[in-house]
Order: structure tokens, then C-alpha cells, then sequence
């Protein structure tokens, strides 16, 4: 059945047919009862309590692909134990001109050009309050293309308190291609400084709300060896409560050859610091059950998909559940 669909949207350009798809998704969840997820979700239900989150299963939706937070209901039918929705800016923008999606379908990849393209804070948490929020729901936010990097604190704040109570967690995306100078965040000082303003505010927000909501960083995969140390150190010092690795990559043959190797890498590298202490989410290049397994194999007690659920439909979910549920440790 999604091969049919499948071959139907991939006869449009590959952005409309994300919009199309995303919209079709969204009716759907409208109209459907969300109550009712997916017998999936309920055969694996491992309860994993993460980030002080109990996450029903391991699999998430990667950020990007709900931008504008229109249509996470539908992702627990789907059997999806978690949504990351966003990445979300302050002030809407529209992003990279068009075209900035592309598909590499004889290498089953999609290339990300989009640029942040987003309805900013306002419209989005509008989008939000209109769906059921029947999912564990990381929100993912960003900064301007118009803020300097220097000034870029402040968006991120701006960001975490207007979604502070609608989040389960908090997604900090310093690791976008597309947005100018915004890597340079993963850098020791700049990101010793944002990380320490983000969980002062945390701290903040925490004690005026009583709900104490758990950080995560997202990560490039083109770091090297002692970036991914110097990160690791300074999750530990700030209190961050997880890290996603990874974004999306600026190796154009990383993205050919060995999609997941890059990622997979960090992973492992993370993993050999933090060990269990801070929980990580593996993302990239996730088609199978057995690149599934390489990601908890190398440290990832979470997953998320994007690519690999555009070209595979929403049954690599319950195949990846099969496959992989007796691994998980609670
Ligand atoms: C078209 C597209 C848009 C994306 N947008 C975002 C985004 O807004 N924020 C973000 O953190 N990651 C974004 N990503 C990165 C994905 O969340 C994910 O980290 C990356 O694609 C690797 O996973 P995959 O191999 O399963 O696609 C985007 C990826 C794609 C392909």
C-alpha cells in the first residue's frame, strides 16, 4: 500500500509532496480516533522512563518533518512513542528559496536545504492547540537567520518560554546546515554560555511552574573526536538531560556512501563518555531494523526517523519495534 502512495507523491517535487502528505496527515488525525493507537505501540510498550519521560517505545519522529506542530496526533496511530516537532523560530521566516528539498533515491536519501522555514512562535503554538497532544511531544527550537550569532541567547530563550509548558522536552537545535554561523553554537565558549543561560531560565521556569521540563542538544555529525568531548563536558556541568545525535550532514559523500556511519560515530563517541548517565537519542540514516539495532548497539537508548520513513512508509516502525523490543532495558 505505501509503495502505491508512494510512487503517487514522488511524482511531485519533493517538497510538495511533504506538504501534501503532512496535510493529508493532519486531516486524518483530525478525523480519525486518536485514541486508539496502533496495536504496535501497544505490544511494545516498555514504558522506558528517560529524561524523566515515560516514553511508551523507543521510536520517535525525527524534527523537521513537522515543523509547524500541524499534525503530531497522527504519529501515536502510526505507533510512534514520541514526536519532535519544529524546529520552531521566534519570529516566522520563510526559509531558503525554493527548490531545498531533494531527493537521492537511487541512495534512498533526501538532501535538506529548507533553511528554518517557519511560522514563528505565535502560529505555532496556535497549530499546537489545536491537535489532541496525545503523544510525548519534544519541541525543537531555533533562531533567526536575521539574529547574529552573538545575539542568538536570546531567540533561544524566547523560544524555551513560550514552549516551556506545552513540551515534554525541550530539543536545542545548534546544529542545522542551513542557518549561517549557527554550528559555531557547538563550540566550547559560545555553547558554555548558552547552555548556562538556557538552565538558569529552565531553573526558573521549573520553580514558577512546579514541572521541571528536561533539556536536550541536538548535534552535527561533523564533529570531531574532541568537540564531541568538550559537548559531553559540558552537558555534564549544565544539567542538560539528553542529546540527539544527529542532525543533518554537510558531507555531501557521507550522505552517499554510508549514511549512517557518521552519525552512528558520534553515537558511539558520546556514549563512551557519558556512558548511561545522560540518555541519547540516535537519528541518521535509519532504513532497517538492523540500522535500528546499530544505534542502540552503539549507545542510543532512543531513536527518531525521517528519511527513512519517507521512503519506507510508517511499517518500518512495527518492523523495528519487532525487531528490536526485547533489547530495550527499562
Ligand atoms: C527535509 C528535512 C528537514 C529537516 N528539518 C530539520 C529541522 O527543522 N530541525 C532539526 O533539528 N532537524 C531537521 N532535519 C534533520 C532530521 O531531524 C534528522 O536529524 C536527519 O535528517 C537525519 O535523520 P534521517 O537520516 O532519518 O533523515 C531535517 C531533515 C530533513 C531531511
Amino acid at each position: 500500500m505505501y509503495s502505491l502512495i508512494r510512487s503517487l507523491l514522488f511524482r511531485l517535487d519533493p517538497e510538495t509532496s511533504h506538504d501534501l502528505a503532512l496535510r493529508l496527515l493532519a486531516l486524518t488525525s483530525r478525523f480519525s480516533n486518536t485514541r486508539k493507537p496502533v496495536q504496535a505501540q501497544a505490544e511494545h510498550d516498555q514504558s522506558l522512563p528517560l529524561m524523566g519521560i515515560r516514553f511508551p517505545n523507543p521510536i520517535g519522529l525525527a524534527a523537521g518533518l513537522d515543523k509547524q506542530g500541524t499534525a503530531r496526533d497522527i504519529f501515536r496511530r502510526l505507533g510512534f512513542g514520541f514526536v519532535e516537532i519544529g524546529t520552531v523560530t521566534p519570529e516566522p521566516q520563510p526559509g531558503n528559496p525554493k527548490p531545498r528539498m531533494f531527493r537521492l533515491e537511487e541512495h534512498q536519501a533526501l538532501i535538506n536545504r529548507m533553511g528554518f522555514n517557519s511560522v514563528g512562535l505565535e502560529q505555532f503554538k496556535k497549530n499546537l492547540a489545536a491537535t489532541s497532544g496525545n503523544i510525548v511531544t519534544g519541541i525543537n527550537i531555533g533562531k533567526n537567520a536575521t539574529t547574529p550569532i552573538n545575539e542568538s541567547i536570546g531567540d533561544y530563550l524566547t523560544c524555551l518560554r513560550e514552549v516551556y509548558t506545552l513540551a515534554d522536552y525541550i530539543a536545542i537545535n545548534i546544529s542545522s546546515p542551513n542557518t549561517e554561523g549557527l554550528r559555531q553554537l557547538q563550540d566550547r565558549e559560545l555553547l558554555d554560555t548558552l547552555l548556562a543561560s538556557l538552565n538558569r531560565e529552565r531553573e526558573h521556569l521549573s520553580d514558577k511552574t512546579g514541572n521541571r521540563k528536561p533539556l536536550a542538544i541536538k548535534v552535527a555529525p561533523d564533529l570531531d573526536h574532541s568537540q564531541v568531548n568538550a559537548i559531553a563536558a559540558l552537558i555534564r556541568s549544565h544539567s542538560i538531560d539528553g542529546i540527539i545525535a544527529t542532525n543533518t550532514t554537510v558531507s555531501r559523500p557521507g550522505v552517499e556512501n554510508h549514511p549512517r556511519q557518521p552519525s552512528t560515530q558520534i553515537i558511539k563517541l558520546l556514549h563512551d563518555n557519558l556512558q548511561d548517565e545522560i540518555p541519547i537519542i540516535g537519528v541518521g540514516g535509519i532504513h532497517s531494523p538492523e540500522s535500528a539495532l546499530e544505534k542502540f548497539e552503539a549507545g542510543a537508548r532512543l531513536i527518531q526517523l525521517y528519511t527513512g520513513l519517507i521512503y519506507q512508509g510508517p511499517a518500518l516502525v512495527k518492523r523495528i519495534l519487532d525487531a528490536t523490543g526485547k533489547i530495550h532495558r527499562p
